[in-house]
């Protein structure tokens, strides 16, 4: 239907006669001669009807609307001097058209494309208008260019692309489970999978190797900017490697995909901080390094302190720590409130933060005065306290204060607008994850990583000794800018250690043979050592796109409730196809009678 592209024709086209097809952007008359901008996926270019060469045409064209479909066949000529854009590739040149079919007339569109829009329901009940956006076709187009790099980088690297079931059984990745009815099963149900993970695993015992997979993943749990119930992973396993062959074909992929998406080279070697550091030093698992705001350990400054807030935690075994945000002592009280209901959302057990200002050479805190002498010297000169400053304090256990502390300090970088201007991309390798953590509610130890991660060989004692929380993994994270790119380990191949690591994990020997019986008895077969790691793809697209939500990078996502508005899912499904697969809802519709259950009627 066409002979160019919109973003094709240049001044070396001039008295050629060319065929477009396209959406109207805009149409504009200019004493009767009309021009109209023709767009398609690739971008625009200006087509000109003058009334005195062809009035038929002339006036059809005038009836042109935006978004109506349009062929134009026309001469490419040179555009009048100061008529020239340079904004766009076709600026110099335009066609003065000779035929005009309209294809298809659109309808007075809900919102305007070339406007931002704040109201998302509208965006996504229409969200195919949505996508001709400019923005969202970048987004998409560069989601795209960089999962062909991934696969390129991958192919190379001689890996084999492998598809894994869809339906499948329940994968502990920390999430619930979507489940799906067996119609040829009754009473049974397959999960949708969390990740591939045990597929993958059980790839590498059957001698492939090497796979990866741009797998599409599901998980039911509470939705956020970098969450979906439905995602995608670039799914990685390999077999005879250790973390560092994992983290060099890591480094080496999301460089090969950062340069398409971008064109910048990042480098190849990422820094790496052990997860404990991660903790102490940023108060998060995923720290944002581009910018310090460090936490400060202050045991040494309270060691001998009469302060009994401060004695009493230090002397239970706690710790007192602290964030100088420099510059900020400017906070408003509006920004005050809301961090101190961050620092009690993250656990802080009182109403406020305990904090110093230092302002205009006066020093502002309800702690100030109860502070020794020495301790104020030691406290400005530990914190660097200048003029401007303010000062955080948490006080309590470890990883408490390392969650309050976290917490406050990303949110005083957002409210500093430290990242503003911000083109940094910091990665960085989070190493040395615990492999156990206790869940303080149901006194369970529940994997860090996933069930099937290798306790770190030197803390194998402390594994048999019982001592959980002191037992790291062979895991790691890549991270970057604060979010979590990725994360993988080095698995447990041994089938008498995958048996120790699920009872630890509370599964006794007979739910082992249900739920996890292929993957034990394939381990009984000569399984190789082996490992891998899964990175998020569409926060690599939303983090390469200068978004801050995957939703921008993904064609049709789900809102906030895991609905899409534009195609109405979840649905009501009638009681007779959920009889079909032997399901009864006992979902009661509120604004119905007790009795009568919508699916009924
Ligand atoms: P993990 O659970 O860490 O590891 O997931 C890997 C990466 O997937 C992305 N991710 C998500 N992205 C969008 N929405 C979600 N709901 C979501 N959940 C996770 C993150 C995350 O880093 N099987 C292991 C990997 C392995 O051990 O090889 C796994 O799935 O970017």
């Amino acid at each position: 239907m066409r002979t160019h592209h919109c973003n094709e024709l240049r001044e070396s086209h001039i008295g050629q006669t060319v065929t477009l097809i396209g959406w109207v952007n805009s149409a504009r008359d200019h004493g009767g001669v009309i021009f109209i901008d023709l767009r398609d996926r690739e971008g625009l270019t200006q087509c000109v009807f003058h009334p005195e060469e062809n009035p038929e045409l002339a006036k059809l064209s005038h009836t042109l609307r935006e978004e109506d479909v349009v062929q134009v066949t026309g001469i490419i000529s040179a555009r009048l001097e100061g008529t020239v854009n340079d904004k766009i590739g076709t600026g110099s040149i335009e066609i003065v058209a000779n035929e005009l079919r309209i294809v298809n007339k659109a309808d007075v569109l809900p919102f305007q494309l070339d406007k931002e829009l704040s109201n998302e329901d509208l965006r996504m009940k229409y969200r195919y208008l949505d996508l001709r956006r400019a923005r969202m076709s970048k987004n998409i187009r560069q989601r795209s260019v960089i999962t062909s790099a991934a696969r390129r980088y991958l192919d190379q690297s001689g890996f084999f692309e492998i598809e894994t079931p869809i339906l499948s059984n329940p994968t502990p990745e920390g999430a619930r489970d979507f489940l799906v009815p067996s119609r040829l099963n009754p009473g049974r149900f397959y999960a949708l999978p969390q990740a591939p993970q045990q597929y993958k695993q059980l790839m590498m015992v059957a001698g492939l190797e090497k796979y990866y997979q741009i797998a599409r993943c599901f998980r039911d749990e509470d939705l956020r900017a970098d969450r979906q119930p439905e995602f995608t992973q670039i799914d990685i396993e390999a077999s005879f490697i250790g973390q560092e062959d994992i983290i060099s074909l890591v480094e080496g992929l999301l460089a090969s995909m950062f340069q398409a998406g971008l064109g910048v080279e990042i480098p190849t070697t990422f820094p790496r901080m052990t997860y404990a550091d991660a903790m102490d030093i940023y108060g998060s698992d995923k720290p944002d390094t581009r910018y310090e705001m460090k936490i400060t350990d202050l045991a040494d400054v309270f060691a001998a302190t009469e302060f009994k807030i401060f004695r009493s935690i230090l002397d239970g075994g706690g710790v007192v720590r602290a964030i100088n945000a420099k510059g900020f002592a400017s906070i408003t009280t509006g920004q005050m409130n809301r961090l101190n209901e961050i620092a009690v959302q993250a656990g802080l057990p009182v109403k406020n933060l305990a904090f110093i200002k230092y302002e205009n050479g006066e020093y502002k805190s309800p702690l100030w005065k109860i502070f020794s002498e020495t301790e104020k010297q030691a406290v400005v000169a530990k914190l660097d306290l200048a003029d401007g400053d303010i000062v955080f304090f948490a006080a309590g256990s470890r990883e408490s204060v390392s969650t309050i502390l976290g917490r406050v300090r990303s949110e005083c970088a957002v409210m500093m607008e430290i990242l503003k201007d911000s083109k940094a991309f910091n990665f960085l390798w989070v190493v040395d994850f615990p492999l156990l953590a206790l869940d303080e509610e149901s006194g369970h130890w529940g994997a860090v990583h996933h069930p099937f991660t290798r306790p770190h060989p030197d803390d194998m004692a402390k594994l048999e000794a019982g001592d959980y929380a002191n037992v790291r993994a062979v895991a790691y994270d890549v991270v970057l800018n604060g979010y979590e790119l990725g994360g993988g380990s080095i698995r447990i191949h041994e089938k008498d250690l995958q048996a120790q690591m699920f009872s630890v994990l509370g599964v006794g020997p007979e739910e082992q043979q249900i739920k996890f019986g292929h993957i034990l008895d394939a381990f009984r077969f000569g399984a190789p050592p082996h490992g891998g790691l899964a990175l998020g793809l569409d926060r690599i697209a939303m983090l390469v796109a200068g978004e801050d939500s995957i939703r921008e990078v993904i064609a049709f996502p789900k809102n906030n409730k895991g609905a899409d508005l534009m195609a109405h899912s979840p649905c009501q499904i009638g009681h007779k196809e959920l009889r079909e697969v032997y399901v009864q809802s006992t979902w009661k519709d509120p604004k119905l009678t007790q009795e009568k259950t919508v699916v009924e009627s």
